[in-house]
């Protein structure tokens, strides 16, 4: 087991109490709470109306969501955008977020590789993620990929065998995990379109209920 951080190491004492979205974004627009402020450029916050009956929960910024400062506008971001309206969901009617909310990265030439955060940087993030979830309080919560999943429904959640599945927790009324949309984006060319459509079946379960 990883060692539980102690507040002070992340960013909760940074989180305004019975904050509005607003006061949220701006208080995590100065977050220094983990190293990842030094390789990003600038926090990306959820952005949704706190009327949202749903709220997607990606892994981080990606280049695009990093320079924009705002999440899922990239290649994910594009894909995402499709298959919510292909599932009947309109995306103004949501509220999409990141479990950490700088981006990490390598250089690679002039390219910034994605990297994956750490257990403790998803820990000293977690607060904010938490007070848009209070501050929302949403009907449906969905987890794209295995950071959101494994951060909100415990490391043991594994998204290739409980995809799609119902998830019995205090979060919200109905919460469930799918794929990240960027894994389908890598994956092999051969089963991008079945991929795809798994995805889009996922998303549609969410729309029933809404
Ligand atoms: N991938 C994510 O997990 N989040 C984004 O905002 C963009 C890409
Ligand atoms: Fe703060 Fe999260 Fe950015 Fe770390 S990743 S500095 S905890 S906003």
């Amino acid at each position: 087991m990883p060692r539980q951080l102690s507040l002070d190491e992340t960013a909760a004492p940074l989180v305004p109490e019975r904050p509005s979205l607003t006061k949220l974004r701006e208080a995590a627009a100065g977050c220094t709470a983990c190293d990842l402020h030094k390789t990003g450029t600038q926090t990306v916050f959820g952005e949704g109306k706190a009327s949202a009956e749903v709220v997607f929960v990606g892994e981080q910024p990606g280049d695009q969501e990093d320079l924009q400062g705002r999440p899922f506008v990239g290649p994910a971001g594009k894909l995402f955008d499709k298959a919510l309206e292909d599932a009947g969901i309109d995306r103004t009617q949501v509220y999409v977020t990141n479990a950490v909310k700088h981006f990490k990265w390598v250089g690679r030439g002039k390219r910034r590789i994605h990297q994956k955060p750490n257990w403790s940087e998803i820990a000293a993030c977690r607060p904010w993620l938490d007070a848009e979830l209070e501050a929302i309080r949403p009907r449906v919560l969905v987890c794209l990929g295995a950071t959101a999943a494994q951060a909100l429904l415990g490391r043991d959640f594994r998204v290739s065998r409980q995809r799609g599945v119902p998830v019995e927790s205090e979060l919200a009324e109905h919460v469930l995990a799918t794929v990240h949309p960027s894994s389908i984006l890598r994956g092999d060319p051969e089963t991008r379109e079945q991929e795809y459509k798994a995805f889009v079946a996922d998303l549609r379960a969410v729309a029933k209920v809404i």
